[in-house]
C-alpha cells in the first residue's frame, strides 16, 4: 500500500504506476476517507473541455474526515495550539473534541442567521483558531468559504465580496501583527459600503478596542455561539460540490476565484502533507503561512486536520518581539515539522545568529519551504543553522490553483539539491513546453512547465468566468495545464523552477499582477501611464519597480513616491507598494503599443548592458531616457 512511500524505490515504483494507471491510484487513497456514498465515476473530463471532475457522485463532507472521524480514536488529542501575536498574550490549545464542538456550534449559528448549502460566505480575519473554526463551519453546513487575507484593503475585500455576492461576512473587530494594529471592522465596514447582497456580518472579538456598530447587520460571535447547540449532523456534499473560493492575481485584470471542489481537494490535500513531509501520528506540525493564502488552507487548516495532526495558529510574525519569534516558538511547543518561505528565511538569516543559537531545535526534524524560488544562500543556511544538517529540506511547488504541493522531494526519501523542487509527486505529470508548443523529451531541458494529467486537487474553474479559466490555463499548450512558470530539469531529471513567464510578480511570495499596480497607480490624478515590472530583491525575492509618465508638476519625488504607495495600498494592499519608482517621460512601447517589458526589467535590474533587440519600438530613444533617469 502506498498510503506511506518509505523509499526512493517505492517512490519510482508508485510513480510509475501512477501515471500508467491515474484511476486505480487515486481511487486507492480516496477508499481511505469516510464516504456516505462510494462515488459513481472516479475521473471524468478533460483539459480540453475544461470540465475535469473526480469522484463525482461520491457524497461526504470534508469536516466529517476532518473532525468527527478522529473522536474516537484521538479525541482528546490536540489538534491546534494557538500561539498569540506577543508571547506573553493567552495561549491556548484545543484538542479534536473541542474543536469539533466548536465547529458545530458555529455551524448552527450560519444556519440559524439564514446561511445553506451554496451560499458564499466571505471571511476576514485574524489568523486565530476562530478563523478555522469559521472556515469548517462553512464546510460543514456546504457553504462555500471565501477567505480573503486580513493584509488587503477596503477595496480589495469589496471586490472580492461583490465577484462572488457573498451574503454573510465573518471578521474581527481587529487584528495585531507585529507592533501594528489593523482595524479589520471598519475596513468592513468601508467595503461592505459596495456590497450589497451581505446581510449579516458576525465579529468575533480580538482586539476589545471601539468600533462602530450597524444594528440589525452586526452580530457579536460570542453572544451567538452562547446558546448554540454542540450537535451538528453535516451536510452532505457530493465529491464535485464547490468547497471554497480563494482569489489570485494574474497577469491580466481583476484577481480571479479559484473554485476547489469538497472530494478531489480533500484526497490531494491529505496525500500531499502525508508523504510529503512524511508527518506521523506523534508530530507537532507548524506551517507559518496566513490562512488567507492556500498554503494556509491547504497545509494549516485541512491538511494537518485529515491527517489527524497537531498543528500551530501562529498570529505573529517572524520579527516581533525580536528575530529568535519562529525559533522560540519550535523550541517551546517541540515543533517536528516547520514549513515557511524563502523570504522569511532571508529576513531571518540576516539577524545575528544568536537569535537561532539561543533555542534548542533539536524536535526538529522535516524543513520545508513554499512560494518562490530559495537561493542557495538562504537554502545552506535553513540546512545548517536551522536544521543542523540533519533535517531533509522539502521545497515545495505549487500554486493556488493545484490545490496542494505538486513537485517537491518526500522528506528523508528523495535526494535533495539547493534550489530544486526536484520531482513530482506520484499522480503528477510535469512536462516542459518549447517555444512551438511542443514537450521537450530531452530530460536536460528548460521550457515553461505545464501538467499533463488531471489530478484531484486542480482549481475546478473561476467563479463566474470560466471562459477565462479556459484560455488561462488551457490554450497555450492544448490539453495540458499551465501553470505560468519557467521551469528548468537537470540531467536527473530534477525540476527547478525559475519564475513566473508571465507578468505575475512574486513579492516575498505573494503573487501580485503587475495589471493591478499598474491600474492602482494610475488612479493617481498626476499618472498618465505607468508600467510595473520585478527586479531582483535579497529578502523579498522579488521587488516592485514602478515607472510612471506623469504630469508636470509633481513636486518633490519622494514626497510623490509616499503618495502613490498610499495609493498602492489603499487600493490593494501595503504588500503591493512599489519599491521603487521611477518618473519617466515615455515607455518603450512596440508599434502595436505593447510595451516592453524585457526592457523595463533589465533597467530595473540594473542590468543595461545588452537589451536585446529593439529595432521593433516605436521610438528607441526613449530607452536611452530611461535607462539615465533615476529611481526613488
Ligand atoms: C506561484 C504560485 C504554493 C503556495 C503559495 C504560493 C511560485 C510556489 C515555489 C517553489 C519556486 C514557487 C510559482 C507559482 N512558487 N512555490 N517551491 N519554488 N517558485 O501560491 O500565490 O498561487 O503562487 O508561486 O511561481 O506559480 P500562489
Amino acid at each position: 500500500m502506498w498510503l506511506n512511500i518509505k523509499s526512493f524505490d517505492e517512490y519510482k515504483e508508485v510513480y510509475k504506476n501512477s501515471v500508467e494507471d491515474p484511476e486505480k491510484f487515486w481511487e486507492e487513497y480516496a477508499g481511505t476517507f469516510y464516504w456516505r456514498k462510494h462515488w459513481d465515476k472516479t475521473h471524468s473530463g478533460s483539459f480540453e473541455e475544461g470540465n475535469v471532475k473526480w469522484f463525482e457522485g461520491g457524497k461526504l463532507n470534508i469536516v466529517e474526515n476532518c473532525l468527527d472521524r478522529h473522536l474516537d480514536t484521538m479525541g482528546n488529542k490536540t489538534a491546534f495550539i494557538f500561539e498569540p501575536n506577543h508571547p506573553d498574550s493567552f495561549r491556548r490549545t484545543i484538542s479534536y473534541r473541542q474543536l469539533h464542538e466548536d465547529v458545530c456550534r458555529f455551524a448552527n449559528v450560519l444556519e440559524e442567521k439564514g446561511i445553506t448549502k451554496g451560499d458564499r460566505v466571505a471571511i476576514y480575519m485574524a489568523m486565530t483558531p476562530e478563523l478555522a473554526i469559521a472556515t469548517l463551519a462553512c464546510a460543514r453546513i456546504g457553504a462555500v468559504h471565501s477567505i480573503v487575507f486580513a493584509g488587503f484593503s477596503a477595496q480589495s475585500l469589496a471586490e472580492r465580496i461583490r465577484d462572488c455576492d457573498a451574503k454573510m461576512l465573518i471578521t474581527n473587530d481587529g487584528l495585531r501583527r507585529g507592533d501594528k494594529h489593523v482595524p479589520l471592522k471598519d475596513i468592513s465596514d468601508e467595503a461592505l459600503e459596495s456590497c450589497p447582497t451581505v446581510e449579516k456580518v458576525i465579529v468575533c472579538q480580538r482586539t476589545n478596542r471601539d468600533i462602530s456598530w450597524v444594528e440589525g447587520r452586526d452580530e457579536w460571535w460570542h453572544m451567538l455561539i452562547r446558546n448554540a447547540s454542540k450537535k451538528h449532523e453535516a451536510v452532505e456534499m457530493d465529491a464535485e460540490d464547490p468547497l471554497f473560493i480563494l482569489y489570485t492575481s494574474g497577469s491580466t485584470g481583476k484577481p480571479k476565484g479559484q473554485v476547489h471542489t469538497c472530494g478531489g481537494y480533500m484526497i490531494y490535500t491529505s496525500y500531499s502533507l502525508r508523504n510529503v513531509f512524511q508527518i506521523e501520528e506523534e508530530d507537532v506540525y507548524w506551517c507559518t503561512a496566513d490562512a488567507g493564502w492556500i498554503t494556509g488552507h491547504s497545509y494549516i487548516i485541512y491538511g494537518p486536520l485529515l491527517n489527524g495532526v497537531s498543528g500551530i495558529i501562529f498570529e505573529g510574525t517572524p520579527t516581533y518581539p525580536d528575530p529568535g519569534r519562529f525559533w522560540e516558538v519550535c523550541e517551546k511547543y517541540e515543533v517536528t515539522h516547520f514549513y515557511t518561505a524563502p523570504t522569511a528565511i532571508r529576513a531571518l538569516m540576516k539577524e545575528d545568529i544568536e537569535y537561532v543559537d539561543k533555542y534548542d531545535l533539536s524536535s526538529l526534524k522535516v524543513l520545508g519551504t513554499v512560494g518562490e524560488p530559495i537561493n542557495e544562500e538562504a537554502w545552506h543556511w535553513y540546512d545548517e543553522e536551522i536544521g543542523n544538517g540533519e533535517c531533509p529540506i522539502v521545497d515545495t511547488w505549487w500554486q493556488t490553483e493545484t490545490g496542494g504541493i505538486m513537485i517537491s522531494p518526500l522528506a528523508g526519501i528523495t535526494p535533495t539539491k539547493p534550489g530544486y523542487a526536484t520531482l513530482p509527486l506520484p499522480g503528477i505529470q510535469p512536462a516542459l513546453m518549447d517555444d512551438e508548443g511542443n514537450e521537450i523529451k530531452d530530460t536536460e531541458a528548460q521550457g515553461d512547465l505545464v501538467i499533463k494529467h488531471p489530478w484531484p486537487g486542480m482549481t475546478r474553474g473561476i467563479w463566474g468566468d470560466m471562459e477565462r479559466y479556459q484560455e488561462t490555463y488551457f490554450t497555450k499548450y492544448p490539453g495540458n495545464y499551465f501553470t505560468g512558470d519557467g521551469c528548468r530539469r537537470d540531467e536527473d531529471g530534477f525540476y527547478r523552477i525559475t519564475g513566473r513567464v508571465d507578468d505575475v510578480l512574486n513579492v516575498s511570495g505573494h503573487r501580485l499582477g503587475t495589471a493591478e499596480i499598474e491600474n492602482a497607480i494610475d488612479e493617481h490624478p498626476k499618472v498618465v501611464e505607468s508600467a510595473v515590472v520585478g527586479y531582483p530583491h535579497d529578502v523579498k525575492g522579488e521587488g516592485v519597480f514602478a515607472f510612471a509618465i506623469c504630469d508636470d508638476g509633481i513636486g518633490d519625488p519622494e514626497a510623490f513616491k509616499k503618495e502613490i504607495n498610499d495609493l498602492v495600498s489603499k487600493i490593494i494592499s501595503p504588500i503591493a507598494k512599489p519599491d521603487k519608482l521611477q518618473i519617466t517621460t515615455g515607455l518603450p512601447k512596440t508599434r502595436s503599443g505593447k510595451i516592453m517589458r524585457r526592457i523595463l526589467r533589465k533597467v530595473a535590474s540594473g542590468d543595461t548592458d545588452d537589451l536585446g533587440d529593439t529595432s521593433t519600438l516605436l521610438d528607441p530613444s526613449v530607452v536611452e531616457d530611461i535607462i539615465k533617469g533615476k529611481a526613488y
